[in-house]
């Protein structure tokens, strides 16, 4: 029996694949490789010794998807697959609701067809919206205000709706912000194109690929005026994803989990954070807001805490440390050559 893993050669689908693989389960994966590389999935290998069978599919693609499920004996699958950035969304809205949302209920088509009765999503902190001045509880409710966060909260409606019908089990786990590396530094945060995410843009700018982060607004309600989000390391988040397959049987339906570390940082304290990590200076230019951000998003992350024992481990320390070791090996991402060790 196999764990199908969609998005599997991206940021955290490639680190939840390693931790599956070093647990002793047997993964496939289903990925389009629109924003990642196959040699994500050469690194997963070099990391566990264990290959990954691919396949290049869109979710979308029911043909496609159904060969893939009809190809393998699979147990349960982990859905990473999505676009996922709050800024890019509020430009091309339709776009994230075709590939996150129809992407969703052709996947769940293609798993009914297949008795296929275990998921674990993929969600985001971003359902919250910017309602919070504390950390924020599963019990809370939502308020997206972007196509983004408003595309995982309709996945989540649908998936409840698809166990309602069918008996299947899922979980849905939402993260804060996930960063960091693979400690070995041989996986990353690799995306095609420039990176998005506050925390690879902070490795350009350390590695001086970058001349300069802009900070996305300072005049928010927060004591440096800059947002406020729980970064989290990613191979927690990975570790999160192994326990939940583990505790798919403990109720039907669908239940939601946090994941964060119950721990805020500002933009600017993450800048010094960096310099701190990587020995670099990062310049930086304040502008205005990017339209879809919040101020504060931090996790109460006691569920996980109490139902499985889950809690970060890492801190920030860790995540930039890991970040930059990647960068240093990688500095063209994982699209590029890896950097000849003996040259330093
Ligand atoms: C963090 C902060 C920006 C870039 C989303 C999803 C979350 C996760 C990560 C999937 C914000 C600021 C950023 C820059 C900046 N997705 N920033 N300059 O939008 O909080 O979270 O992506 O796993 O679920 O919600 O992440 O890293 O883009 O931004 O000032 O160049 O850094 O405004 O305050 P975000 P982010």
């Amino acid at each position: 029996m196999s764990i199908l893993v969609t998005g599997g050669a991206g940021f955290i689908g490639s680190h939840a694949c390693v931790e599956l693989l070093d647990h002793g389960h047997d993964v496939v994966v289903a990925d389009d490789f629109s924003n990642s590389f196959p040699r994500a999935l050469d690194a997963v290998r070099r990391v566990t010794g264990r290959a990954v069978p691919a396949h290049a599919v869109d979710l979308r693609d029911a043909h496609g998807l159904d060969e893939v499920l009809g190809s393998h004996d699979i147990s349960a699958v982990i859905h990473f697959a999505a676009r996922k950035h709050v800024g890019e969304s509020m430009s091309i809205p339709l776009e994230y609701y075709d590939v996150n949302i129809g992407g969703t209920i052709s996947l769940l088509r293609a798993m009914a067809a297949h008795q296929v009765g275990r998921l674990v999503f993929s969600s985001s902190c971003s359902v919250y919206g910017d309602q919070y001045r504390r950390p924020i509880t599963e019990d809370d409710p939502t308020a997206p205000v972007n196509p983004y966060a408003r595309s995982k909260l309709i996945c989540e409606q649908v998936i409840e709706s698809a166990c309602a019908l069918t008996g299947l089990r899922a979980l849905s786990l939402r993260y804060f912000n996930p960063a960091g590396a693979h400690p070995s530094g041989l996986l990353g945060e690799s995306p095609r194109g420039a990176p998005s995410n506050v925390v690879p843009v902070l490795m350009k700018v350390a590695a001086g690929q970058l001349g300069k982060l802009t900070v996305f607004g300072a005049d928010y309600d927060t004591p440096d005026g800059t947002a406020i989000r729980d970064y989290l390391h990613v191979m927690d988040v990975a570790r999160a994803h192994r326990l939940a397959l583990e505790h798919l049987e403990d109720a039907p339906g669908m239940r939601v989990l946090n994941l964060g570390t119950g721990t805020g940082l500002s933009v600017l304290e993450l800048v010094r954070a960096c310099e701190e990590a990587c020995g670099a200076d990062i310049p930086y230019v304040i502008t205005d807001r990017r339209p879809g951000d919040v101020a504060r998003l931090v996790a109460d992350a006691g569920l996980a805490r109490r139902a499985w024992g889950w809690h970060a481990s890492h801190d920030v320390r860790s995540i930039l440390r890991d970040a930059w070791r990647f960068e240093q090996m990688f500095p063209r991402g994982l699209g590029g050559s890896e950097r000849d060790r003996g040259s330093e």
